[in-house]
């Protein structure tokens, strides 16, 4: 078979799991996309099942705020992500829960959501089987794969950014009835890092054996180009 030296450099060989932790707005999601398209691994975006599980208690009239509503409910969806990286899939129920769950009412309520224990037990445990059944390996982004998912991981980032350069990306990623002024887009994203990193149950928080990659003056490509050197070097090592 000819392979080009491009190739070749550019694929990681075996299986290799990278995990990929940090607050929203750092560019977590499109790095970890293309860094799992690089390297032709599969890729999960873990954000998008608690925004999917968050969405089908708010379709369902569960009040997101009663904590043990949620766990007795939590159990029910079907969720099934997709992890090709070059079209990622999200489904609840078989139904296609890409647009929904993106909206700006499952983002309010995705963090009271995501602190409920049952909920993280059930994901954690879904997680877990998608990344030992990905063949070549698996980019997973999210904010406790590093300590609790996969605390084996060979490789963990995570990537952090000035609350400025991160409310500016998530405003650039907003359209429409959704775009909000950069003030408010902070403090929002602010709040829910507080929640995210303040709940009970795997807090968002950097492993002890993570590499922190700070993106505030890093283009996309930059950081693309850094976490691809760094599983190379991993797997040379
Ligand atoms: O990455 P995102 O903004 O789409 O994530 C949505 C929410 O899901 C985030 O506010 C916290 C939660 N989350 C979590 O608690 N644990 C993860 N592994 C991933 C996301």
């Amino acid at each position: 078979m000819f392979v080009t030296v491009e190739t070749a450099a550019r694929t990681a060989p075996a299986t290799v799991i990278v995990a990929i932790d940090g607050p929203s707005g750092t560019g977590k999601s499109s790095t970890s996309k293309a860094v799992a398209a690089k390297l032709g691994l599969s890729y999960l975006d873990t954000g998008a099942q608690y925004r999917a599980i968050t969405w089908w208690m708010l379709s369902n009239g569960i009040d997101v705020q009663d904590g043990a509503a949620v766990a007795t409910a939590s159990a029910k969806p079907v969720i099934v992500s997709g992890t090709d990286p070059a079209a990622p899939t999200i489904s609840v129920d078989g139904a296609d829960a890409a647009g929904p769950i993106r909206t700006q009412q499952v983002t309010a309520a995705v963090s009271a959501v995501s602190a409920v224990p049952e909920v993280r037990a059930r994901l954690t445990e879904l997680q877990r089987t998608i990344a030992s059944s990905a063949e070549r390996g698996i980019v997973v982004e999210g904010r406790d794969i590093g300590t609790t998912v996969l605390p084996d991981a060979d490789l963990k980032i995570f990537l952090t950014a000035s609350p400025e350069a991160r409310a500016a990306r998530r405003s650039g990623e907003l359209t429409g009835k959704e775009a909000a002024d950069l003030a408010s887009t902070r403090e929002a994203l602010v709040k829910r890092d507080a929640a995210d990193s303040g709940r009970k149950t795997s807090p968002l928080a950097k492993a002890g054996d993570a590499v922190e990659v700070d993106t505030t003056e890093l283009t996309l490509d930059q950081v693309i180009e850094c976490v691809v050197t760094l599983i190379e070097e991993k797997q040379s090592a």
